[in-house]
């Protein structure tokens, strides 16, 4: 598996092996590759079914954490300790830091560009916009303190949590080479993980004070409602344990490396589709401007009452080219078991291809084509989308990412127009593939699918839209 990430084309691999081999093959010795939609069903509801060894290397601290355990009594308490926080009535108090560090911080950065420009255009780069702007969010809510990096456009919180992010990836690389070699190639990455560290201990340690002096002071002030207060509290119903200090430190890091680039990556290729496809760019921003004036912020609900179109792109994107699309390993439980007839031995592993899941001809009709409108009154393609996984695994911070994601989408479309680079050929409406629908932007995999050429490929020159008197 490390091999499979440090080449960084484990997407392309998984959807060569889906393409060559079909949904159902040995990938190693030992190791077999499953893409069904119903397989993967079975297998990830599976209570029984744990993870592979390789989470281990996503073991960021000196303690598990919710995505590295692979015991299941541990992953279930997380499940149960962290659930009720990223459920929606927890998540509406964390609304307003939501608004502000995601879609009013990016509204801020591009109307202030827009303000400096001769002609009314500015050119942005949407990839690395919401990169910053998913950092942004996820940093104040781990480290519950206003992190505004975008909008001031100076990152360095935002560029220590990338650094982290590589830091991890590479030390997972690395666990190939001898310990000595390794240490000496991790070194200039690990002082800035040191730092970001050290960070995460001191946001803790103040947010106790803070809430001692609050309780102290028997003032009605509530305690702040973010992450980091939710891993404070967070306490599994059933043995009532809490997390201790080095668990809640390794939540922090994990949630910031889970929450930030899965969530700009799926805003980035929502864009990148929608500028691929003006039919359904035209619909979606005429389905916002009927319904919002311009000086109008489109909240969450808003989004999910109003706007089924924006939303079924954002479900066509997570489908079409989800974030989280290579192979995800698990382990076949005591005993093995039986898919498509075949016996698979216990402690075989059994790599989950995301990007088969979502592009198996047995669900999706014209698996290739961005076509959102399939989403519409549509239930039960939006139950088929497992680009967050399912089971007892699933992944917790969902619906955050959904408020994030919402509210963006929606606000960009409804309040700039949006257009290619003249000077940009490459890639747009009429550049086919092989399908003979348009080329998508190459992209490269480590943990997380990305562009590969983000500075090439994700410019975007937008304007502010002029609004026209309502009749
Ligand atoms: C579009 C955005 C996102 C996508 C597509 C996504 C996708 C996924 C997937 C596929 C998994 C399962 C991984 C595996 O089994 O190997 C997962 C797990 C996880 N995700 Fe997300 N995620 C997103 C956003 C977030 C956010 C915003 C957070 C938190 C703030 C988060 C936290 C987690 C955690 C903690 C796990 C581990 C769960 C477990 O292993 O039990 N994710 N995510």
């Amino acid at each position: 598996m490390e091999l499979l990430t440090v080449n960084g084309y484990m997407s392309q691999i998984a959807k060569a092996l889906f393409a060559n081999y079909g949904d159902i093959h040995v990938l190693m010795p030992n190791a077999v590759s499953i893409g069904n939609p119903a397989d993967v069903r079975a297998l990830l509801s599976n209570p029984v079914v744990r993870k592979a060894d390789y989470y281990k290397t996503l073991r960021f601290t000196g303690t598990e954490n919710t995505v590295s355990a692979r015991d299941l009594e541990l992953a279930n308490m997380r499940h149960r300790q962290l659930g009720p926080y990223f459920n929606p009535s927890y998540l509406s108090k964390m609304e307003n830091k939501v608004m502000r560090h995601g879609i009013l911080s990016l509204r801020q950065k591009w109307d202030g560009l827009l303000a400096q420009s001769v002609d009314g255009r500015a050119e942005v780069n949407y990839c690395e916009d919401f990169l910053f702007l998913a950092f942004d969010t996820i940093g104040t809510l781990v480290l519950g303190r206003q992190i505004e990096e975008l909008s001031a456009n100076d990152t360095p919180t935002a560029k220590s949590i990338a650094n982290t992010i590589m830091y991890l990836g590479v030390r997972a690389m690395f666990q190939l080479l001898p310990r000595w070699l390794a240490a000496l190639v991790l070194r200039p990455w690990e002082g800035r993980y040191n730092k970001l560290s050290a960070h995460i201990h001191e946001s803790i340690a103040s947010r106790r004070e803070l809430v001692a002096a609050l309780a102290r002071s028997g003032a009605d002030e509530i305690k702040p409602a973010d992450l980091l207060q939710a891993f404070i509290d967070a306490e599994d119903s059933e043995s009532k344990t809490r997390m201790t200090p080095e668990q809640i430190h390794g939540e922090c890091v994990l949630m910031m490396m889970a929450g930030s680039d899965t969530v700009s990556g799926t805003l980035t290729w929502a864009v990148h589709l929608l500028m691929l496809y003006p039919q359904h760019y035209g619909r979606a921003v005429a389905e916002v401007r009927s319904q919002f004036g311009q000086e109008h912020t489109i909240t969450y609900s808003e989004c999910r009452a109003q706007l089924p179109f924006v939303e079924a792109c954002l479900y066509e994107s997570l489908r079409l080219s989800p974030v989280t699309g290579g192979l995800l390993p698990r382990v076949s439980p005591k005993g093995g078991l039986t898919i498509q007839g075949h016996f698979i031995p216990e402690d075989t592993l059994i790599f989950v291809n995301m990007f088969a899941v979502n592009h198996h001809a047995t669900v999706w009709d014209q698996p290739s084509l961005f076509n959102p409108q399939r989403f519409l009154d549509n239930d039960s393609a939006r139950h088929n989308v497992l680009t967050f996984s399912m089971g007892k695994r699933v992944c917790p911070g969902r619906q955050l990412a959904w408020w994030e994601m919402l509210t963006v989408l929606a606000n960009i479309l409804k309040d700039y127009d949006w257009a290619l680079p003249a000077d940009y050929a490459l890639l747009g409406p009429g550049v086919l593939d092989k399908h003979g629908h348009p080329r998508q932007m190459d992209e490269t995999q480590f943990i997380i699918i990305k562009p590969a050429r983000p500075e090439r490929d994700c410019r975007l020159v937008i304007s502010k839209h002029a609004a026209q008197p309502r009749v």
